[in-house]
């Protein structure tokens, strides 16, 4: 009754809605070109195997190509009684080389099939996505190798806390893509491994072979069980989750930029391209791209938690709850792959207000540490000079004026510690000058590791 491929033992034709509701085509169509890579992938090692003849396998890839073309032309009809895009393929193949088409599915289920089709596509979405990754760091460290100088106030609690160098600033967001890029590679070899070979869930009575299967789709690896390999989405899981810390960064990385540049703090700008204006306030530029990408670090943890809730109570094997896992992935890979390339663009094409910043730098007392660490240098205990030094802010704050606007008597009335040679510790220069250690802000050791940097990023 039912024109279904699977309707042999059913004696009433599915019901309209139950067909509309538990068909997938309207999403994982996207996977067309993989779900036909895939088949072609099958059939030659079906006729490897001697299951199908080598004239079966030629006309049936012969086939899928048409079927193929006629997709990327736009010219294929989906229909939703045919439910996905695997019996979508898999008809219109039949009708166009008859009934050889109907051999294609021998030894394999939708089960191993749809497995493998998220996985080869999300394989290739994450090359694209670490390519981006790179592009971005790239340009971050151009960004910093022209700003090992430029002096801002570093911040803890938001308070100004000691002077950095902006170029340092810029090289911890690298610090934070790179192991993010990490996180991507490593996801991507437990991605790329093979469950085709499974079928249903117990594997096949035909006699294949998978290596065969595996090389030709590019796999380094095969899925060692065949119940685990038709059903776990863990490895969607592990890469929305590295998704998920990545966005969390480029949030964390998108507030920075919207308060530098608001008018209180004045500390960069970014090209017009990325802002937007008011219909109402004539005077606004607002940082459109980099609020939308802190909001949208919201829906991916929200895909997260989606992946993990719809996993966590299914027993082996496949079960059909796994339809719902595609249109949470595809979200979190649009969105994180639309908020990478905005942030490509834009990131590293901030400019710094030096001036502004540096006079934001004098403002809170940035060098009280340095003042602190050159007292302990002169025999003072550092608890003493933190007392000290507490002691001549104080005074700072009372007469309005920075530390190094104290006269040396002044200075000296705190601690007999305190010699002519203070000056120079307190200038921002000489601040960044002396965290001179790997890891520190002082610039050359900025520029070192931005040339670091460089090499580290080849291996991606
Ligand atoms: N559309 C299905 C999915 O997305 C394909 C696998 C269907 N398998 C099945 N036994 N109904 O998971």
């Amino acid at each position: 009754p039912g024109q279904q491929m699977w309707g042999g033992r059913f004696s009433e034709a599915t019901d309209s809605f139950v067909a509309a509701f538990t068909a997938s085509v309207g999403f994982d169509q996207r996977f067309a070109r993989h779900d036909i890579e895939g088949s072609i992938a099958h059939a030659t090692m079906l006729g490897k195997c001697d299951i199908l003849s080598s004239d079966d396998v030629t006309t049936i890839i012969d086939g899928l190509k048409k079927v193929l073309a006629e997709i990327e032309a736009g010219e294929f009809q989906w229909s939703i009684a045919l439910e996905d895009v695997h019996m979508n393929v898999e008809s219109r193949l039949t009708d166009i080389i008859g009934p050889v088409g109907k051999k294609l599915h021998t030894g394999r289920s939708r089960n191993d099939q749809v497995a493998t089709d998220i996985r080869l596509w999300l394989r290739e979405e994450t090359d694209n996505i670490i390519a981006l990754l790179v592009r971005l760091q790239s340009g971050l460290l151009d960004l910093a190798e022209q700003h090992t100088d430029t002096i801002m106030p570093g911040f803890t609690h938001l308070q100004t806390a000691q002077p950095v160098s902006f170029g340092h600033h810029v090289m911890a967001w690298f610090e934070m893509l790179f192991r993010d890029t990490e996180r991507l590679v490593d996801a991507r070899r437990r991605i790329n491994q093979l469950p085709l070979g499974s079928a249903a869930l117990a594997g096949t009575t035909f006699p294949i072979d998978r290596t065969i299967t595996a090389e030709l789709l590019g796999f380094e690896g095969i899925c060692q069980n065949s119940l685990d390999a038709v059903s776990d989405r863990d490895f969607a899981i592990e890469f929305t989750s590295a998704a998920s810390i990545l966005m969390m960064h480029l949030s964390r990385m998108s507030e920075e930029i919207i308060l530098w540049m608001s008018a209180q703090f004045n500390f960069v700008q970014i090209p017009d391209r990325f802002c937007t204006g008011s219909s109402i306030m004539p005077q606004k530029k607002n940082p459109d791209v980099p609020e939308l990408v802190r909001g949208k670090a919201a829906r991916v943890f929200g895909q997260l938690m989606t992946l993990l809730s719809l996993m966590k109570s299914q027993p082996l094997a496949y079960n059909k709850d796994n339809q719902e896992d595609k249109e949470p992935l595809f979200d979190c890979v649009d969105t994180l792959t639309g908020s990478l390339l905005a942030f490509a663009d834009m990131l590293p094409n901030i400019t710094p207000n030096k001036e502004n910043m540096r006079a934001a730098t004098m403002k809170g007392y940035a060098t009280a540490t340095d003042l602190a660490d050159y007292l302990v240098r002169n025999g003072v205990a550092f608890r003493d000079a933190h007392e000290v030094v507490g002691n001549a802010v104080a005074l700072g704050i009372k007469e309005s004026v920075d530390l190094s606007d104290l006269s040396l008597a002044q200075l000296k009335q705190f601690s007999d510690a305190i010699g002519d040679d203070v000056f120079e510790f307190l200038t921002l220069e000489g601040s960044l000058a002396a965290r001179d250690h790997l890891g520190g802000t002082a610039p050359n050791q900025v520029k070192q590791a931005v040339s670091r940097a460089r090499t580290r990023l080849e291996v991606f």
